[in-house]
């Protein structure tokens, strides 16, 4: 890092900061910066990576002073038939339908396919959301999961143990809670990764088919009762022990190998 940097850890690129501040997503800075609607220090800036520090510099939007937003941390029970993006080109449900409530810029902490239902968490700290939902971050997910035909103790093994998926070995995982009627097998099942439609791939390698899939925790936050469609605020407790999670498989991570 250079010594200009070192001495002036705050300064950043204009993009970055305004997203950093909970105004909205960097996309969006970017397309509000490059339209002439941001001043800092009373002049338009068009550069999205100009930097700038925020403590510092005045910055506007549609001439309104930026502050940083207060932290927002909230729990969604999505439903079935809701995708995980802000606008769709074919017009389904989005999950954004469900949050208005909160009236703030947020946005989600990684993702639930079309089909998942349970727990998914809104925030305008892209901080803790990296830290959350990064594969690398280790943050426990767990699931419930209903699939067919049913699994014997081998297949159940083989998904603890880990499976050899298109994009690398899944990593041992937790599952619990075991029972079967007819051709249908459910458990829980704890993983620590978070890759695309992960459980469904999981399950299809051990040769079943998911027919229900619904998260039901992350880390140290359980769905429990909330209804489908609604939101509630996450406690300070539970934002504490979610960064405390993160934080703690990170640095497990990064201790060498003995
Ligand atoms: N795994 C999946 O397959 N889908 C999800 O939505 C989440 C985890």
């Amino acid at each position: 890092m250079s010594r200009a940097r070192e001495s002036e850890p705050r300064r950043r690129g204009l993009e970055r900061i305004l997203s950093k501040l909970g105004v909205c997503s960097r996309s969006e800075a970017r397309r509000l910066i490059q339209e002439g609607r941001v001043k800092v220090n009373r002049v338009v800036i068009v550069d999205p990576e100009a930097w700038f520090d925020p403590e510092r510099d005045e910055i506007q939007v549609d001439g309104r002073a930026v502050r940083a937003a207060e932290k927002l941390y909230y729990a969604l029970h999505k439903p079935r038939g809701y995708i995980t993006s802000r606008t769709d080109p074919n017009e389904r449900l989005t999950v954004y339908a469900l949050i208005e409530s909160i009236g703030a810029w947020v946005v989600p902490v990684g993702r639930l396919d079309l089909d998942t239902s349970g727990l998914l968490l809104f925030t305008n700290d892209t901080q803790f959301a990296d830290l959350v939902s990064s594969p690398a971050s280790h943050v426990e997910k767990t699931y419930r999961v209903e699939c067919s035909p049913r699994l014997d103790d081998a297949a159940l093994q083989r998904l603890a143990r880990g499976v050899e998926l298109a994009d690398g070995p899944t990593r041992p995982a937790r599952v619990a809670e075991h029972t079967h009627r007819g051709p249908v097998s459910r458990f829980e099942i704890t993983i620590t990764e978070g890759r695309n439609r992960q459980v469904r791939r999981m399950v299809k390698e051990v040769g079943a088919k998911v027919e229900k899939l619904a998260r039901i925790a992350i880390g140290p936050v359980q769905l429990g009762d909330l209804a489908a469609g609604t939101v509630r605020p996450l406690t300070g407790a539970e934002v504490r022990a979610l960064i405390a999670a993160g934080q703690r498989a990170a640095s497990t991570q990064r201790r060498p190998a003995t």
